[in-house]
């Protein structure tokens, strides 16, 4: 008898064990766990009892490294059983560095399931933390005899769709975001992906029907489902490719030059697999999974890390009215060699002493923070796309940027000096300079750094998003804050999260951004439900000039021509909503003085912007809709808001019930006027002056790509 009942109760265990259940705190999701009669490991997602991931498949191929020159590869998804299956429970919070609000909180289910393969006793364990708003896992690889070292040739982890959603998505490539994102049925992705062509300097697309994440759906049951990763560390970037057979998005790694995808040590982490998901598309705004699924920060003394407002030397020569480098007279450079001394100046560069000095006086008598220089180092004259290892060195000013001098003439303005580190892809190099490089803005007062990637990575073969580069771009930080250095790094991998470990990276750009020009209508009304899942995005808002050609002393209108190429496609009052919308710590006023000088009225707005947040309020969205955003300063009692509209006119409604019941305020509201248009008439805006108080409900007409801004302060 007793033999027996201990017979079942094993069969019970093992059954029990082979088959689990994680409800979120709230209980609104719900988690099935499995083992499939291959002893494949499986889950699925619920949001109450609406299917939001169908059954999914877990799991990997792996090649063993200590014996790497054997094709044999290592089956790590079938034969697993359950060892252990543990749970725990967490709720409490936390304070970022910076962020949308001051304290957020971390609170959680978690189920924690230890894998063994039956024969060959590898182990891999999953853990699930299931938040009210999300689900995240990874795989956790313990160290273990018959794993050490090895390389992940793919992960076949699932996502099964319950159906043919709306999908907002830009192409898997392992080398560049900077797309315009497409809306298209799953079902659609091939074709659509076909049809879509865009081009950048260094790209590799990967399949039609691959799409990158953060990847934002929208079910016909009206749930809003959002797929990403937190915490890429030691890992590569994953894309999803669909098959539209089963209907799965099956993870992508970027692979390097052999075509692995990770290489792992044991004990390893993969990154977290996340999906956001509700009925409400303002509350994927709300999920703080990405930042609550990364560790908190290395840094212990964060007092040197501060939200910066800046300007630059720059949109002039974004916009082609300037350039980078110093002469005309150069096909090669060779650093170290050539002497610029003896070279004939063009006129055009930028980044001279006279006009650098002009920035800085605009920048400080409008309150900036800090000035970006780019085009401050010798290399410009031939450094694109040419392979070049040693391509600049980071240190050597042109013979006229007077590097002691503009730093103290903006040091005596309140200004600091951004610098700009280019690398053109030369990994070896930037890495090779990085001590000095950072020793030298120590030397002369810099605080943080814009960095870049433009072109094919050297070494040649790895790409953008592949885990050699995922380490080089946290190295760069990492060793960044060591000399008390804020980063922005441009064309790096999306973020996921690690500005909660790293503050001092405050801002990506990772996505197309406002220097890009040309983008649909819609395009910052996605941008928060996908690129700013990860984190804060240096967009480099606030362009009063659409049309490029305006800017230039020689302009002549064509009245034929009403958006010409390379124009910004908003209008002005939708630029200024986007220092609400586009969430960073790190914002800059893009434009021209010049421009600003035009619209002083809406450039107070810019002026008055706060950086930084005690909270935020998501009062209206739909990705590629509109988006309205409040946001209250961290430490006062000043509230903005902002707002980005897409394809389609609207009436925004602003309800203003997050204001302090006791207070009243005045509201400044700069919106598009009745006869804005993105293309004809982009800088026709009004400012109005109404008291509001936490009753107030008020509608704001918005046009196509138009939107407002609201700055609101306590009477
Ligand atoms: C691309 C960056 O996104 C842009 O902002 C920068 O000016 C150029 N690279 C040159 O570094
Ligand atoms: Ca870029």
């Amino acid at each position: 008898m007793k033999n027996l009942f201990t017979f079942y109760t094993l069969l019970l265990f093992g059954f029990f064990l082979n088959a689990q259940n994680l409800k979120s705190p709230d209980n609104n999701l719900n988690l099935n766990f499995s083992i499939d009669k291959k002893g494949r490991a499986f889950y699925s997602l619920n949001f109450h009892d609406k299917p939001v991931i169908l059954n999914s498949g877990l799991g990997f191929i792996l090649k063993d490294n200590v014996e790497w020159m054997k094709i044999d590869t290592l089956d790590m998804m079938n034969n697993f059983k359950v060892l252990n299956v543990t749970f725990d429970s967490v709720d409490e919070y936390w304070n970022p560095v910076w962020g949308e609000e001051s304290e957020i909180r971390n609170n959680y289910n978690e189920m924690f399931v230890e894998l063994e393969q039956k024969e060959s006793e590898r182990k891999v364990n999953i853990r699930f933390r299931l938040f009210d708003d999300s689900l995240g896992f990874r795989y956790e690889f313990p160290l273990q005899e018959k794993l050490g070292s090895f390389i992940i040739i793919d992960e076949k982890t699932e996502f099964a769709m319950s159906g043919d959603h709306t999908a907002i998505w830009i192409p898997g490539d392992y080398d560049t975001q900077e797309y315009n994102y497409t809306t298209s049925k799953l079902s659609e992705i091939e074709q659509k992906s076909i049809e879509f062509r865009e081009e950048n300097v260094s790209m590799y697309r990967i399949s039609n029907w691959a799409v990158q994440t953060a990847l934002m759906m929208k079910s016909q049951n009206g749930l809003y489902i959002n797929i990403h990763e937190a915490a890429l560390i030691e890992y590569s970037a994953m894309h999803l490719e669909f098959n539209p057979v089963n209907m799965t998005f099956e993870s992508h790694l970027t692979p390097d030059a052999y075509g692995n995808m990770a290489y792992m040590n044991a004990p390893h982490n993969t990154p977290w697999r996340t999906v956001i998901v509700s009925d409400d598309a303002r509350d994927i705004l709300a999920s703080r999974i990405t930042y609550n699924l990364n560790e908190p920060s290395k840094i212990e003394d964060t007092s040197w890390i501060k939200p910066t407002k800046y300007m630059g030397v720059w949109w002039e020569m974004i916009t082609g009215q300037s350039t980078w480098w110093y002469t005309n007279d150069l096909s090669s450079v060779r650093i170290n060699e050539t002497n610029y001394d003896e070279l004939e100046p063009n006129d055009s560069h930028a980044a001279n002493n006279k006009k650098v000095m002009r920035y800085i006086d605009f920048a400080s008598e409008h309150g900036f923070d800090a000035l970006l220089v780019e085009g401050w180092n010798i290399g410009w004259e031939d450094w694109f796309n040419k392979k070049k290892d040693y391509v600049f060195d980071f240190l050597t000013p042109y013979p006229d940027f007077d590097i002691e001098k503009l730093n103290n003439y903006a040091k005596e303005k309140g200004i600091s000096l951004m610098m700009h580190h280019e690398t053109s892809g030369a990994i070896r190099n930037y890495e090779r300079h990085m001590d000095e490089a950072y020793s030298l803005m120590n030397k002369y007062g810099y605080k943080s750094v814009k960095s870049g990637y433009v072109g094919r990575i050297i070494p040649a073969g790895e790409r953008h998003y592949g885990q050699y580069m995922v380490d080089h771009y946290i190295y760069a930080i990492d060793k960044a804050a060591d000399y008390k250095i804020m980063v922005n790094a441009h064309e790096a991998v999306r973020p996921t999260g690690v500005g909660r470990t790293y503050p001092n990276h405050i801002g990506n750009e990772s996505a197309r951004g406002a220097e890009f020009r040309g983008s649909k209508l819609n395009h910052t009304t996605i941008l928060p439900f996908t690129r700013l899942i990860g984190g804060p995005m240096d967009y480099t808002p606030g362009i009063f000039e659409m049309d490029p050609r305006k800017n230039r002393p020689d302009f002549t209108p064509n009245l034929n021509e009403t958006l010409a190429p390379g124009s910004v496609t908003t209008t002005l009052a939708n630029q200024l909503g986007l220092y609400i919308v586009i969430y960073s710590p790190l914002q800059m006023a893009a434009d021209l003085p010049k421009n600003y000088m035009r619209f002083p009225d809406a450039f107070q707005f810019i002026k008055d912007v706060a950086l930084d947040w005690d909270k935020s309020v998501y009062l209206e969205a739909e990705p590629g809709e509109y988006l309205t955003i409040a946001r209250k300063e961290k430490g006062t009692d000043k509230w903005f808001v902002g707002n980005s509209n897409g394809y389609n006119k609207r009436n925004a409604e602003v309800n203003f019930s997050f204001l302090d019941k006791n207070k009243k305020y005045t509201a400044t509201i700069y919106r598009d006027s009745k006869e804005a248009d993105y293309a004809k008439n982009p800088q026709s805006y009004k400012i109005e002056n109404i008291t509001v108080t936490s009753k107030s409900k008020i509608k704001i007409p918005t046009v196509p790509a138009g939107g407002f801004a609201i700055s609101i302060f306590p009477n």
